[in-house]
């Protein structure tokens, strides 16, 4: 029988920026009363790759040893508008209106490392975003908030529970983003 096993790799905010946008989240909510179900802080994150519900011991270590495959300095992200998608308006999020290359090379490299190990993964367009709140009853239009600046030094593989919605994710490894020379990266400098 499958296990399930819902797994995703993700940036999570250390407690200052978490608080932030918990608080940005809870404003908005408290503006526009959404009802539904916020994200708890703890939980708040920003994911980089979807793996699903039901991975398997043997992909879950393809995925770790495809993650350490990553070497990319720390991101600086700025939070500063929230609103729904268009296919989804149930899931309210906060983002960012301008494109993070650094972000994008992140999803590029852990994105080829977890093809070439054959990993499965979600293969739903990258848009990044936090959520904070589910199943709400009204669309978030686009609106502007007081801008959270995040430092990204670490990206991390989750675990959440399937069988109890709003539980607490499990962190089951964690890569340090950190500027790293060639050498200490496994590589050769071309003299
Ligand atoms: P969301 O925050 O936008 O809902 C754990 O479920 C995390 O994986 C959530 O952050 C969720 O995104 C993300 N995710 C992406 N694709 C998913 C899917 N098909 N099913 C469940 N979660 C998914």
């Amino acid at each position: 029988m499958v296990q399930p096993n819902r797994l995703f790799i993700a940036l999570l905010p250390d407690p200052e920026t978490r608080a932030a946008i918990f608080k940005a989240g809870r404003d908005l909510s408290i503006m526009l009363q959404p009802g539904g179900r916020p994200v708890r802080e703890e939980n708040l994150h920003l994911t980089l790759m979807f793996l699903g519900d039901t991975v398997s011991m043997d992909e879950q270590q393809a995925a770790i040893a495809a993650a350490e495959r990553v070497a990319l300095g720390p991101i600086a992200l700025t939070l500063d508008h929230g609103a729904t998608f268009a296919g989804n308006t149930s899931t309210w999020w906060l983002g960012s209106r301008s494109v993070s290359e650094p972000l994008l090379e992140l999803r590029r490299q852990l994105h080829a490392a977890i093809v070439e190990r054959k990993v499965p993964y979600d293969r739903q367009r990258f848009s990044p975003h936090v959520t904070i709140v589910r199943q709400a009853q009204s669309r978030l239009p686009s609106t502007n908030i007081k801008p959270i600046r995040w430092r990204c030094e670490a990206f991390s593989l989750m675990r959440s529970p399937l069988d109890e919605p709003g539980g607490i994710y499990e962190t089951l490894a964690t890569w340090p983003l950190e500027a790293r020379t060639l050498m200490e990266a496994g590589q050769i400098p071309l003299l």
